[in-house]
């Protein structure tokens, strides 16, 4: 077992969407105790931490993400108490816990908005973004929600506009006003004090807007029948330079507790060098940044399936990072289509070794390790305010419960009982219980490699070397720590492809994407794989 750095350094992240894990309580709905339920399974799976999607009290607007009160548990998932719980029975088992921070936005039902609404000269008027309407009685700016519609609602009341980028159940928290930052950042210790172990925070770079509210420019890409969401550059409502400030500042409450740590939701499309700059400059001693310690890559999911295409990405993405830059990967969230419906179940496969042996800390979303796939929710059952909409993927289609086993409702909840998003149709062949007995699964391989990773210096912290020279549809990269060294093997291709690696000689498979492969030994100056096929090669 490898000592070296902090455990989000060396770790993998596995992401609960909490109302879709586990119901204990037979009403439909995930909660904490049915996580605890399932600690055994992911300790047996092999990651190292859990990002629990938000589970503070909450009007559902938006599932979670429009909090109402940031220091409680939502009632249908639990109490304190449960959470306190879980964190131990987690701790226990050397796994930790990270929430979900969501501090861009509350819930119109959050105390500090109900009180900035109520009246124009509260002393809580200015943490949200107010503005009168323009003379003429249109609206402040022209940006636009990413829930469809403009980012502005009119407060009857007091006869202004608040923003929301969201839903209008979302209003903006005004991060020009320290007293905001203050606010947040107490509640954040709150959860650190408790012993979490850090969070995954909500679109951080998106905290603060233009102080000027200037109209966003129109975006030439755009056609009709795109989101309305991206008719206009997001330049203005988002992405403003002085958010590294507050970054930098967030970091120092982080950084009074020992081994916390700050994953960042970014903007999907950053360049890779834009991403590293959400790093921060390094500190002092020079091994760290100061502002984000993972600032989520998205570009993974956005790249073509594609072998040049990926490890183009790969490579862009290693070079732009500062040397004390922990690398990330993530293929999958509750934002996005599942995974096996992008890549299909070859694409599956080689993703999980591709994700589990690349540098840096990767990020699991439940149920890709079965291979869920996307399910169709007819219309007027949609419950995302995005799919609802229509202005987007309608999300509630990666959100289905999850599947353990072949029983009714999938052992997600009890026999009969209507749960929240409908199960996936195939639940009854395809489960955790029925992946778990069959050597040859996507769970039993993401299984292997989570096991074979945490065990294996060189894809912890070893150096990435790409290898030139191959077919184009093959991808090869050696990891190297201290002298111990693997050799990734991955074939795009829907054929056969024969490699020859002209510096290696003989070595020995020892995980493979199809698993009857394993421990087949090898002479790399020809080597064949089939299709769609990835090995993890060690030499002989
Ligand atoms: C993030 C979340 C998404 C949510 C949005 C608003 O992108 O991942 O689920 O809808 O922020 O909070």
């Amino acid at each position: 077992m490898s000592d070296k750095g902090a455990w989000w350094q060396r770790g993998v992240i596995y992401q609960i969407y909490p109302r879709s894990f586990q119901d204990s309580n037979h009403d439909g709905i995930g909660d904490l105790h049915g996580i605890i339920q399932r600690l055994d399974y992911l300790s047996w799976l092999g990651v190292d931490a859990l990002w629990l999607s938000p589970i503070f009290p909450s009007p559902q607007a938006d599932f979670g993400y429009d909090v109402a009160n940031y220091t409680d548990i939502h009632h249908e998932y639990g109490t304190l108490a449960d959470f306190d719980l879980l964190l131990q029975e987690a701790h226990q088992r050397n796994i930790k816990i990270l929430l979900d921070l969501v501090p861009n936005h509350t819930s119109t039902e959050h105390a500090w908005f109900k009180e900035s609404r109520s009246s124009k000269d509260n002393p809580k008027r200015d943490w949200y973004i107010w503005k009168d309407p323009k003379p003429d009685g249109s609206l402040p700016n022209n940006w636009l929600a990413y829930f469809g519609g403009a980012a502005w609602t009119l407060d009857a009341h007091t006869g202004q506009y608040y923003m929301h980028n969201f839903d209008p159940g979302q209003p903006e928290l005004n991060w020009r006003n320290s007293a905001v930052q203050e606010a947040i950042f107490g509640e954040i210790r709150f959860w650190l004090e408790r012993g979490v172990d850090g969070f995954r925070v909500d679109v951080i770079d998106r905290l603060l807007k233009h102080p000027q509210f200037l109209d966003n420019p129109i975006n030439p890409d755009w056609r009709e029948g795109d989101s309305t969401a991206w008719k206009y550059l997001r330049v203005n409502s988002e992405q403003q330079p002085e958010v590294h400030r507050v970054l930098r500042d967030l970091r120092t409450v982080f950084d009074q507790y020992p081994n916390r740590v700050i994953v960042g939701e970014m903007d999907y499309g950053l360049s890779p060098e834009k991403l590293a700059s959400y790093y921060g400059g390094a500190t002092e001693d020079e091994d760290e940044g100061d502002e984000i310690h993972l600032p989520f890559h998205f570009g993974m999911m956005l790249t073509m399936w594609d072998a040049g295409a990926i490890r183009a990405r790969v490579d862009a993405y290693e070079v732009a990072l500062p040397p004390y830059g922990q690398p990330n990967y993530v293929l999958g969230n509750h934002d996005s289509p599942r995974l096996i419906s992008r890549l299909g179940v070859d694409g599956a496969r080689l993703a999980a070794m591709l994700l589990l042996t690349l540098r840096g800390t990767p990020t699991l979303y439940n149920g890709d390790e079965i291979g869920m796939s996307n399910t169709t929710i007819p219309d007027d059952q949609i419950l995302d305010p995005q799919g609802r909409n229509k202005v987007g993927f309608n999300r509630d289609e990666c959100r289905t419960p999850m599947q353990w086993d072949s029983s009714p409702n999938a052992g997600f909840s009890g026999a009969g009982i209507t749960t929240w998003l409908p199960l996936a149709p195939d639940y009854a062949q395809n489960n955790v219980a029925t992946q778990q007995n069959q050597p040859e699964s996507l769970l039993m391989l993401y299984n292997r490699l989570l096991h074979y990773r945490r065990d294996t210096p060189a894809l912890n912290w070893g150096r990435y070397y790409p290898i030139d020279g191959l077919p184009e549809d093959c991808y090869a990269f050696l990891r190297e720590y201290e002298g111990q060294k693997r050799l990734i093997v991955l074939n795009f291709a829907g054929g056969n492809r024969e490699l020859h690696f002209a510096d290696y000689n003989r070595g020995k498979i020892i995980i493979a994407t199809h698993a009857q492969r394993e421990g087949e030994a090898v002479d790399l100056d020809r080597i064949t794989l089939g299709a769609y096929e990835g090995v993890i090669i060690e030499f002989a």
